[in-house]
């Protein structure tokens, strides 16, 4: 049987853009630990108090704006370009480093930063300037742009293209994720189940490490290089 992959679906989540200097959620010093979910993060939240809410994502997008991207995603860019079988980064972050490093299949299930997104007739823009100070929407002109990020109690984008490249794949990769927020923790039950190899990328065991056929723990900077030259060597074997 030729054991070669074909069609491959990559999951990252903040771990990969922690070497770029962007905090993770969950590790110590985390985003987690210095504000609370319920305020910043779901619709009851910016409902309550929506200036917290956008000095937060404002501060975050401008943060995102003075990093770059690390050898992590550089890698992933280069396997985007090389691989001429099916490839899905299917990302958790809202930050555009995969972008910036030059991958062009990537999906944003949990939204981006540098959008916005109206309120009132939900067009999307990119937005790269803070929100705070209630800038009109280009389409239907109101005050009403929220950050264009999937909060708690929201449907994550993109599900059922999601969901098809998984039916496709026969390697699931995870990198830099906890594996504490569903749908995205539960991808790699998925793939397994509908056949896929899958591997776990992190710097140290995720909730769902038992889950993986495979895991190698360390930086995602170090690890990841290695794994797409192993990954393209192998191609180039077939
Ligand atoms: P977490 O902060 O939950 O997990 C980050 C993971 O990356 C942890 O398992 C770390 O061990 C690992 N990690 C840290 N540094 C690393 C490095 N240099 N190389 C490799 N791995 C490293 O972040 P996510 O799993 O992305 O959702 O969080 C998932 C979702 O929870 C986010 O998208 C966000 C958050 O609440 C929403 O806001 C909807």
């Amino acid at each position: 049987m030729d054991e070669t992959p074909k069609n491959i679906v990559i999951l990252t989540g903040a771990g990969i853009s922690a070497e770029s200097g962007i905090d993770t959620f969950r590790d110590a010093g985390g985003l987690w630990e210095q504000h609370r979910v319920e305020d910043v993060a779901t619709p009851e939240g910016f409902a309550a108090n929506p200036d917290l809410v956008q000095r937060f994502y404002d501060a975050r997008r401008a943060a995102v704006q003075t990093v770059e991207p690390n050898g992590a995603h550089e890698a992933l860019a280069r396997l985007d370009r090389a691989w001429k079988g099916e490839l899905l980064i299917v990302t958790q972050n809202v930050d555009d480093l995969h972008e910036r490093a030059g991958a062009k299949r990537v999906l944003h299930m949990h939204g981006e930063l540098l959008s916005a997104l109206c309120a009132r007739c939900e067009t999307r823009h990119r937005w790269s300037a803070p929100l705070f100070d209630r800038p009109p929407c280009h389409g239907c002109g109101e005050q009403a742009l929220r950050p264009d990020v999937v909060w708690f109690g929201e449907m994550p984008y993109a599900m059922d293209r999601i969901y098809a490249a998984l039916r496709a794949a026969d390697l699931f990769a995870s990198i830099g994720t906890s594996g504490a927020v569903y749908p995205a923790a539960g991808f790699v039950r998925d793939a397994r189940e509908l056949g896929a190899r899958t591997i776990e990328l992190n710097l140290e065991r995720s909730e769902g490490s038992h889950w993986f056929d495979e895991a190698r723990h360390g930086p995602a900077g170090q690890l990841v290089p290695h794994w797409v030259d192993e990954l393209l060597a192998g191609a180039d074997q077939a």
